[in-house]
């Protein structure tokens, strides 16, 4: 039987009201049950404003307070935006290439990662080597090596008892929670099928400005450019990878499929994908992307089974079947991630989703070699076959560049072309 949802809303809110009474699972332990949760931030853009209320709204649900010790980003401006917001002072503020070594030594508890995924798994590693529980904002990597490095970390923070959040909030979303039981309970029969879309638009481009270097272009128009943001095929429709193999139970073993650019004039991401990713057993889920503006826009995964049809979070037909209680604090996943995050690094028991959604994002990665070059791309071209092109290829910008004053600016507006004999690459 399922809990009802509205009173553990209320229950929560109780708590929070009655503000001096310490929740006893937050008195177990790791950090000695203090009701002040220290937290940095790396990368204080537009999603930090979102993350950092989610924390603070999810610390308070179950009653601790939330002091931000360190705000942390590549530029002085965006850093001290956020600043102003959360009324963190100046010397709590760092910029910077190098400003994630300050947030590692500093005495935060919780670390966020939030700058475009190409620099998570080298932030991700440095965070683990400091000992923090550490949140990946999705997705965690642009290509192979970066994805298993994340898992490599994820392992250590594994062994070290940190807790590894991503920011997948589907995996912690009441409606999602309980149509993955209710699949995993036989509701729909085994699946036969689905569709995992991400079809809408171009969120943004930043336009060049003239005292902008190139470094400087890359990232703070990076949504455009695969190598900072693994194309929007691992930007956003890693989202809905992540719930296909959630709800399957396994990875897909390959992929076939093309895409291309029609709109977009910035950057060198294409604007539209469409795969056959394989998951074996004889089932194929097709996976569509697109950002074009003024077209057919859906966002969302359908599953359909020998006895019934799953929509993500939402309709469910099939037999009944009975699933364990799934208990949360909030409807919203964004904010019921950072809860779950919280207490399990604070009871001992941390959650650790560094494999899974390295493995989404690697997913991606496959989708975008394969519609890039037109090959038939194996997961295991990437993850374990070592004499595959796909298992070592790098971006041409790695994050170290960026510290070393070294980074090439790729050619803008040049796209990869399929089926011209370079494996990866562009003409
Ligand atoms: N979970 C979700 O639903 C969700 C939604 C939106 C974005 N995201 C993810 O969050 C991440 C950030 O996206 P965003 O929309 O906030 O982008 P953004 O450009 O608005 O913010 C990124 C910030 O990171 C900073 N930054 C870049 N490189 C840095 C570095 N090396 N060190 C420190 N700071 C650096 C930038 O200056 C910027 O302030 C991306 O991975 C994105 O995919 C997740």
């Amino acid at each position: 039987m399922l809990q009802s949802r509205r009173s553990f809303v209320r229950a929560a809110a109780t708590s929070v009201a009655a503000a001096s009474v310490v929740l006893p699972h937050l008195q177990a332990a790791h950090h000695g049950g203090a009701k002040k949760v220290k937290l940095a931030v790396v990368g204080t853009g537009g999603r930090s404003r979102r993350d950092i209320p989610n924390f603070i709204k999810g610390c308070e649900l179950i009653g601790l307070e939330v002091d931000i010790v360190m705000l942390a980003d590549a530029f002085e401006d965006m850093v001290m935006e956020a600043a102003e917001s959360y009324g963190v002072p100046k010397d709590r503020c760092v910029w910077g290439w190098e400003a994630y070594k300050k947030v590692a030594e500093s005495d935060a508890e919780f670390v966020m990662l939030i700058t475009p995924p190409l620099f998570r798994p080298l932030h991700f590693d440095m965070m683990v080597e400091a000992g923090k529980h550490v949140m990946l904002e999705k997705p965690v990597a642009v290509d192979a090596p970066g994805c298993r490095r994340v898992i490599a970390a994820g392992e250590k923070a594994k062994k070290m008892g940190l807790a590894v959040l991503a920011g997948t909030q589907r995996r912690h979303q009441f409606t999602y929670l309980r149509n993955a039981a209710k699949v995993a309970a036989g509701a729909i029969g085994d699946i036969v099928g689905g569709q995992i879309l991400w079809n809408t638009t171009v969120p943004w481009i930043k336009d060049r400005k003239p005292a902008w270097s190139d470094a400087d272009y890359l990232v703070r128009n990076w949504l455009n450019w695969a190598e900072m943001s693994a194309d929007h095929l691992g930007e956003q429709h890693v989202h809905n990878i992540d719930v296909a193999n959630w709800f399957i139970g396994r990875l897909p073993v390959s992929a076939i499929g093309y895409g291309g650019r029609a709109r977009r004039e910035s950057g060198n991401n294409y604007d539209f994908f469409s795969l056959d990713l394989d998951y074996g057993k004889g089932l194929h889920i097709h996976s569509q992307c697109r950002q074009i503006a003024g077209t057919y826009s859906r966002v969302g995964e359908a599953f359909e089974g020998t006895k019934g049809e799953v929509l993500g979070g939402g309709k469910i037909t099939g037999d009944d079947v009975s699933i364990p209680d799934i208990s949360v604090l909030d409807q919203d996943g964004s904010v019921q991630e950072m809860i779950d995050w919280v207490q399990s690094a604070r009871s001992g028991n941390p959650l650790n989703e560094a494999q899974q959604i390295a493995e989404a994002t690697a997913v991606a990665v496959m989708g975008r070699y394969a519609a890039y070059t037109g090959e038939f791309v194996r997961m295991r071209d990437l993850m374990a076959n070592a004499s595959s092109p796909h298992y070592s290829y790098q971006v041409s910008v790695q994050p170290e560049d960026f510290e070393r004053g070294s980074v090439v600016m790729p050619p803008e507006n040049v796209v990869a072309v399929p089926g011209n004999g370079d494996p990866i690459r562009r003409r």
